[in-house]
């Protein structure tokens, strides 16, 4: 089993997916260890819509056509548009966010990380999409959910070898006080 260590310094965002199928086991346990992750007064708050197949493809044409119609500079949205068109699995993250608070979207965060850990243990490639937000509206509507969107997921077998991305050291990001 994959130590602690080369999970989370071996994860890199992947972009790039082979074309073969993600069996719906290495799905459900991917989304299990989501639901593992600690939430604000143990509120659960995440919820997920798994795409695949047609179901990603119209999701992904809305997704793009709502693209079309901002007249804001959107970033890096149409690249990662086109790779949840080209990845297997688009994993959507909701935040049931009942209570509106902004703990509730730190809980569905840290399931998000454990998401993409736990693939990363198994095997597989993901990288997290916060460019929907740019649509997030759209999306809510699109699907008919009572939530909030947080994120997509896109997930596949890794066609991509990135280099770590540099990271800064405990010292730039800690102080010690005594
Ligand atoms: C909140 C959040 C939003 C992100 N949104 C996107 C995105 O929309 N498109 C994308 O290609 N990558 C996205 N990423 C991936 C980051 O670019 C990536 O995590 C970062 O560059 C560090 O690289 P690494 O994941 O390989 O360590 C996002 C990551 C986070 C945590």
């Amino acid at each position: 089993m994959m130590s602690i260590d080369e999970a989370i310094k071996g994860r890199r965002s992947i972009r790039t997916y082979k074309k073969t199928e993600v069996k719906e086991d290495f799905i459900r346990d991917i989304v299990e260890a989501a639901t593992f992750a600690p939430s604000a007064k143990n509120g659960q708050q995440w919820r997920f819509t798994v795409l695949t197949g047609e179901s990603k493809d119209k999701f992904t044409d809305m997704y793009r056509s709502e693209l079309d119609k901002l007249t804001f500079d959107v970033g890096s949205s149409y690249g990662s548009c086109t790779m949840m068109e080209r990845a297997p699995v688009v994993i959507v993250v909701w935040n049931t966010n009942k209570l509106g608070w902004t703990t509730e979207v730190h809980s569905v965060s840290a399931a998000i990380q454990n998401l993409l850990l736990k693939a990363h243990a198994l095997g597989l490639g993901t990288c997290w999409i916060g460019d929907v937000l740019y649509t997030s509206e759209a999306i809510v509507d699109y699907f008919k959910k009572p939530w909030k969107l947080l994120a997509a997921i896109t997930l596949g077998w890794s066609d991509a070898n990135p280099k770590p991305k540099p990271r800064l050291s405990v010292n730039d990001v800690t102080e010690f006080l005594n």
